[in-house]
């Protein structure tokens, strides 16, 4: 249990470094809070910062969503050598996991150093989930669900939201039978919507910004 604590500790303090008002303020001497949707991720700083700003931001969200998940893999492998991949163990290797991408993901959410507000989660939980989910249930994330929605609706929220929502269907489908994994990655998916809710309004207003769009609405 302390090995599941120190871990969710860590990822969280990885998930808030805000990398989006970060590079926002060191490169471009602004705030992204204050333009575009006012969202601090990838989506917003592609539309406030451009292409190159964008991308910077979401490898770095991405590195470290990426980096919780190393960190409960190795942590997994050292402190628990003999829990592994056994799903009655009390923190086995998946629920480690699923606690780093929610701890990961939540700390984005909730930057304790802007206030316990943040983004909403999306490139933090894909990095997580390439190591807690693997490569299959990453991919399937990505290019079956996010990636089609986001070209069909010219709507990058409604990918994510969909991405968000389905988590728990993915992770039901690989940790069948984990109920405390798959409560995990509901909770993680729930909080990743819900840190949506803004754009979900703007949809059925039919207000959401199109990519592509100059249209601005701030949260
Ligand atoms: O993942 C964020 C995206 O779904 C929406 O971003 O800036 O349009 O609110 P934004």
């Amino acid at each position: 249990v302390a090995v599941a604590l120190g871990v969710f500790a860590v990822a969280f303090l990885l998930g808030s470094i805000p990398w989006g008002v970060i590079i926002s303020k060191a490169v471009y001497h602004t705030d992204i809070r204050e333009h575009g949707s006012g969202n601090i991720g990838t989506t917003n700083a592609m539309r406030t910062m451009g292409k190159a700003g964008g991308v910077a931001v979401f490898l770095l969200d991405f590195g470290k969503g990426l980096a919780s998940g190393a960190l409960a893999m190795a942590a997994a492998n050292l402190l628990l050598p003999n829990a592994g991949l056994a799903a009655d163990a009390l923190v086995s290797r998946n629920l480690l996991l699923a606690i780093s991408a929610m701890g990961c993901t939540w700390g984005h959410i909730f930057s304790p150093w802007l206030g316990f507000h943040g983004g909403k989660g999306i490139a933090v939980a894909i990095g997580a989930l390439c190591f807690t989910f693997g490569p299959v249930g990453a991919v399937v994330e990505v290019f079956v669900i996010f990636a089609p929605l986001v070209l069909i609706t010219r709507y990058v929220s409604v990918g994510s939201i969909a991405s968000a929502a389905l988590c728990p269907v993915i992770a039901a489908v690989l940790f069948w039978g984990e109920w405390p994994v798959i409560a995990i990655y509901a909770l993680t998916g729930g909080t990743v919507v819900w840190a949506h809710r803004a754009n979900i309004a703007r949809l059925a207003a039919g207000t959401e910004s199109r990519i592509g769009s100059k249209k601005k609405k701030a949260d």
